[in-house]
């Protein structure tokens, strides 16, 4: 068990993600991403990162699976993995990090991974410890 999740459950996620990131729309960069959202229901929701030929108009993997979850019910993530083809597992971007920080609690469990299935399991917090946010729930 890691934090949560068993090692085979995680492996199902690895293997999940590999099989998502197939569908990434890269033809830009060439970096293809897939993400699983799992939320509290247990149900799945994928991402992949869509670029455009106008380049600033790209989504990442992990805010596309966010959205499909938000749109299917979802309120909290439980599990987010993130995969790509890099030397060690990759890390979202800033601005993934403050999506995921909207959607997750204490209990989410972010799982990071490359395509040799070399994973990192990480907390919201680890991610993003000082999140943007409104009003009295902002830190500074
Ligand atoms: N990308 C993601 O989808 N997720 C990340 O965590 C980092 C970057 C995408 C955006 C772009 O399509 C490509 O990877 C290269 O930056």
């Amino acid at each position: 068990m890691k934090k949560g999740l068993t090692e085979s459950e995680i492996q199902t996620c690895l293997d999940q993600c590999i099989q998502i990131r197939k569908n990434a729309y890269a033809k830009y960069s060439g970096f293809s991403v897939g993400a699983l959202v799992i939320d509290e229901a247990g149900r799945e929701f994928a991402g992949v990162n869509v670029e455009n030929a106008s380049y600033g108009l790209t989504v990442c993997a992990e805010r596309n699976a966010i959205s499909a979850a938000v749109a299917g019910g979802m309120k909290r993530i439980r599990v987010l993995c993130a995969l790509a083809d890099t030397p060690v597992p990759v890390v979202p971007c800033g601005a993934c990090r403050q999506v995921i920080a909207e959607f997750s609690d204490k209990d989410t469990i972010l799982i990071l991974a490359n395509t040799k299935r070399d994973y990192k399991i990480l907390s919201p917090e680890d991610l993003m410890p000082l999140p943007f946010a409104l009003g009295s729930e902002t830190a500074g």
